[in-house]
This record gives C-alpha cells, sequence and structure tokens, in this order.
C-alpha cells in the first residue's frame, strides 16, 4: 500500500477528514453480484444458459397484459402493487396485506436485511449461498456466517452451530442456487423450531414451483403463523418474466410494518404488475415450462453423468450444476470450449466452486449442443 493511500477501513473521523467522499466501511469488499454472461466473442447468436431464465419464454397472456400498458409509461405504477397482491393472495389463500413486493426477490432480501441489520449482527446462510443475501448483509455492514453444505445441501445443525446471539436473519434458498438441492419441508420446521424466536428465518423460493416432491414445501404454511418466517418468490423464474422485475415476500404483520417504511414506493412497475397477474393465471405455461425442465434434466443428468462429469443433485430447479475432474478436463477450460460454440454457461467461481458450472435446462437442440459439446470435450 502506498502510503497516500486511504486505511482500507476507514473510521468516521477518517471519513470526516478525506479529501473524497468514501464509502462505509465494508462496502469495498463486497463482491459485486456477476451476472450470468450473455455474449460470446464471435457469434452473433450465443445460447444464454448462464442465468436460469425460462427458456419456454413468458406466457403470451402476460405479454399481452404487457403490451397493453405500454401507453401508460408517464404514469406511477400503484405503490400497493394491488392488482397483483389480490391476485397473489386469492392464488395462495393468503392475507393480502402480509405481502411484500419488491424489484425482484432480490430486493425483498435487502430490504429484510436493511430492516434487521445494525452493524456487527450477523446473517446465516450455507456455505453456496445465493449472492444477494450476503450482497445485502454487508451493505448494512452485518457479517455473514457460513454453515457447511455437506454434499452440496443445506444442513439444518450446521445452521444451527453458526447461529449466535448476534444473528438476526437466517436465509435459505430451497431449492438452492447454484446447487439446485433442496431439503424437506420437515427440516425446515426442524430447523425453525430450534432457532431463537428474535432470529427471522427467510425461506426463498425462487425455484420452489420445480421441486415436486411430496416432502418440499415452499414454508408458506409455516409463514402463516410463525412470527419469524419470510417466505420470498419470484416471477424471474417459472414465469420468465425475469426483465421485468417482480417479486414478492409473505411475511407476518408485524415485519410488513417495519420493512414497508423503507421499501422505495415505486418499487414494481405498471406493466410489470400486470403481466405478473396474467401469468399467475397461466396455469397451462406453467405447468408446461414444469414438464419440460423435468423432461430435459433428467436427460442431461444421465447423459452427462455418462460422460464422467459429476452432477449435483438430484436438482428440483430449472438447472443443473456440473462437476469437472480436475486434472486436465476442467470447468474454466469446459466454459471456454462451450462459449467457442456459443453455449454460454455459468461458472460459479464465486460460490466456491472453481470446478463447477452451472447450465440452465435448455430447448431439446440447446441440450444435445450442449452433451455433444462435452463429449468432445471430455474426449479431446
Ligand atoms: C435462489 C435465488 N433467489 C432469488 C433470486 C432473485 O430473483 P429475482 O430478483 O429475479 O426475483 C434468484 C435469481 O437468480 C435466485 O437464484
Amino acid at each position: 500500500m502506498s502510503d497516500t493511500a486511504e486505511p482500507a477501513q476507514p473510521t468516521a473521523v477518517d471519513r470526516a477528514r478525506a479529501s473524497r467522499p468514501l464509502p462505509k466501511p465494508g462496502i469495498m469488499d463486497i463482491h459485486a453480484y456477476v451476472p450470468g454472461k450473455a455474449k460470446a466473442d464471435g457469434v452473433a447468436e450465443p445460447i444464454k444458459l448462464s442465468a436460469n431464465e425460462n427458456i419456454l419464454g413468458s406466457s403470451p397472456k402476460a405479454v399481452e397484459a404487457y403490451l397493453a400498458h405500454a401507453t401508460q409509461l408517464h404514469v406511477y405504477p400503484d405503490s400497493r402493487t394491488t392488482v397483483l397482491r389480490n391476485a397473489i393472495a386469492e392464488q395462495y389463500g393468503l392475507e393480502p396485506e402480509r405481502l411484500i413486493f419488491g424489484c425482484g426477490s432480490d430486493e425483498v432480501f435487502a430490504i429484510l436485511c436493511q430492516t434487521f441489520l445494525e452493524p456487527g449482527d450477523n446473517i446465516v446462510q450455507g456455505e453456496y449461498a445465493f449472492a444477494a443475501f450476503a450482497i445485502g448483509a454487508h451493505a448494512c455492514q452485518a457479517e455473514v456466517r457460513n454453515a457447511r453444505e455437506p454434499n452440496y445441501r443445506i444442513d439444518v445443525d450446521e445452521i444451527l452451530r453458526v447461529v449466535d446471539d448476534r444473528t438476526r436473519l437466517v436465509f435459505l434458498a430451497n431449492p438452492g442456487n447454484p446447487t439446485g438441492t433442496w431439503i424437506p419441508f420437515s427440516e425446515i420446521e426442524r430447523l425453525h423450531a430450534a432457532l431463537p424466536p428474535s432470529v427471522v428465518l427467510v425461506l426463498d423460493g425462487a425455484y420452489s414451483e420445480f421441486a415436486r416432491d411430496p416432502t418440499f414445501h415452499d414454508g408458506l404454511d409455516l409463514a402463516r403463523t410463525a412470527s419469524n418466517v419470510v417466505v420470498t418468490h419470484t416471477f424471474s423464474k417459472l414465469h420468465g418474466l425475469a426483465a421485468l422485475r417482480v417479486g414478492w415476500g409473505y411475511a407476518p404483520a408485524e415485519i410488513i410494518a417495519a420493512a414497508d417504511r423503507i421499501r422505495l414506493p415505486f418499487n414494481t412497475s405498471i406493466a410489470g404488475q400486470h403481466a405478473a397477474v396474467e401469468a399467475l393465471r397461466d396455469v397451462d405455461f406453467q405447468t408446461r415450462s414444469i414438464e419440460h425442465v423435468e423432461t430435459w434434466r433428467a436427460w442431461l443428468t444421465q447423459q452427462l453423468g455418462g460422460l464422467g462429469l459429476d452432477i449435483v443433485g438430484p436438482s428440483a430447479t430449472n438447472f443443473v450444476l456440473v462437476g469437472f475432474p480436475s486434472a486436465g478436463k476442467t470447468a474454466e477450460a469446459a466454459d471456454a470450449f462451450l462459449s467457442a460454440r456459443g453455449l454460454l454457461t455459468r461458472r460459479v467461481l464465486n460460490y466456491g466452486l472453481p470446478n463447477h458450472l452451472r447450465i440452465t435446462i435448455g430447448l431439446e437442440p440447446h441440450n444435445r449442443a450442449i452433451v455433444d459439446a462435452l463429449a468432445e470435450f471430455m474426449q479431446g
């Protein structure tokens, strides 16, 4: 460090005396979110299997609703997201006033962090947890405590082991990203029963619609009665509305009353609200999407496993996490090999998984192209 450099973690006094604005301590240590690649050098129209989007697109009814609001661009949206609030409340049998909406569920996580975390508090999550949880916590100068995930799966005892008296939030994506794995509802109940009542358990159900085992549950039943459980959902995955940024949470009234005080007033758009209502109603599109994922996820798992690759799982999401043997055939080399053929997958280095690739389930020709290319890669 040169003698003119600012200290890594400036105190309030350092910041007051600084010759330029200094971010608060910890901000510059945050690893900014890395989105899935959308471009490949020299390939005009690459196939994007890097962001777990819905490969079938969106419900045509949702698209119609979006277009129908194109003449209202000058109007502020309803800050209460009322049409969608009522539609979700009806569909899931929830109290409308206990819902909160966000610019994606990412924003709901950030709002929860801002609501509960003081500097020195902590959140607890699995070691491969979705990156947005830690970003939200660090932005509040809170600590992030990672619990081991043996076999790439959340382990309730490991979570409980790292909870301490400064833990305010436990974040748990079920199924998880990037692992794709899940734990049964009985384990969620066991975790909840063992947590102090002052700790908020956040159950992120971004991929929950793809998890169809009868022992799986997104946690809404627990959230109905518990005073410290929040369940979040998104329209970005199954519903194929990632571009419109609509997510929601269901929480106890007291949590909503606090969180709504800091929520930005117009955080979902008019078109987003209406498109989401139509997406929710389009059961046919949802069923087709889930069936497509199930068919091709099983096929990809079997085919890639047959190439000697290690498929983490079983996945209950619209992607698979693929482990590469370390000697020679690395994930880095595979990623480059696939990219050169216009197949964009996701490296997961930032999750501490340098030798894995996360691959979104594609259309049939995409999935076949992935298997053909990886077969060539592994033989080469
Ligand atoms: C596990 C998980 N949770 C939440 C999200 C956030 O989704 P959005 O902000 O689009 O609602 C994602 C997106 O990739 C995710 O993978």
